[in-house]
């Protein structure tokens, strides 16, 4: 195995707590909140595989729109009465969220030995610029990259290579970190080195391809630096 130079994050659910999203649509919609969050999640990732893979992504949109189309549905689907304000404040979650409690002391203690560090996710380039101001990662990420640039959302592999392209290092010597099982997945069949952070304890996909390694935090990817 070769020598890792560079680590990139996904965003949502892996450096960004989406917590925040579901304490308040159970605030708004109490005894559906967990109901909201989990389909409006499904369905915001459904939509992004929906406009990838149909008519050479004629009906990409940003993934800001796709969260909100997604928001929508799952609301209509779950009989809230949503008004518009509501559907704004759910939305401005997005913008306002924290980073997990060791994404800190992570991001520090890699780049302290010389690694690039990045962001690459679906989130447009407006949301993933607050989201990194909001948690205060600014100085501590060398690259974020957006999957807008090549208008395919994961895990289309035009996205997954945005981010070899970005940091000059091959996806063998790049660690690829997310917390959705799904992303892992599709990375490592990329061809990246893989930690699937399993936060809630779930089991990992079911298609015959394991992460490189399995933990609860994101602070196991420095278990990974040596060959
Ligand atoms: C992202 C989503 C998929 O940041 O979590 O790409």
């Amino acid at each position: 195995m070769e020598q890792t130079r560079a680590v990139l994050f996904d965003a949502y659910g892996t450096l960004f707590d989406v917590y925040s999203v579901g304490l308040l649509a159970e605030q708004l919609f109490p005894g559906q909140g967990q109901a909201l969050s989990v389909l409006w999640r499904d369905k915001q990732i459904e939509y992004s595989r929906l406009v990838t893979t149909s008519n050479d992504g004629a009906h990409y949109r940003p993934f800001w729109d796709i969260t909100q189309a997604a928001l929508r549905y799952s609301a209509k689907r779950l009989q809230l009465p949503m008004d518009d304000e509501a559907q704004a404040r759910l939305m401005n979650q997005y913008r306002s969220l924290s980073a997990f409690p060791e994404v800190r002391e992570v991001l520090t203690s890699l780049r302290d030995r010389g690694l690039t560090t990045g962001i690459l996710s679906n989130g447009d380039p407006d949301m993933l610029g607050v989201g990194v101001r909001s948690a205060g990662l600014e100085d501590l990420l060398d690259h974020v990259i957006s999957v807008d640039a090549v208008r395919k959302y994961k895990t289309h592999p035009e996205a997954y290579a945005l981010g070899p392209a970005a940091t000059g290092v091959p996806a063998r010597q790049t660690v690829f970190v997310s917390s959705n099982s799904w992303d892992a997945l599709g990375a490592t069949w990329y061809g990246y080195r893989t930690l699937w952070v399993n936060r809630y304890q779930w089991p990992f996909e079911e298609l015959g391809t394991a992460p490189e390694r399995t933990s609860h935090s994101l602070g196991d990817v420095l278990l990974m630096l040596k060959p």
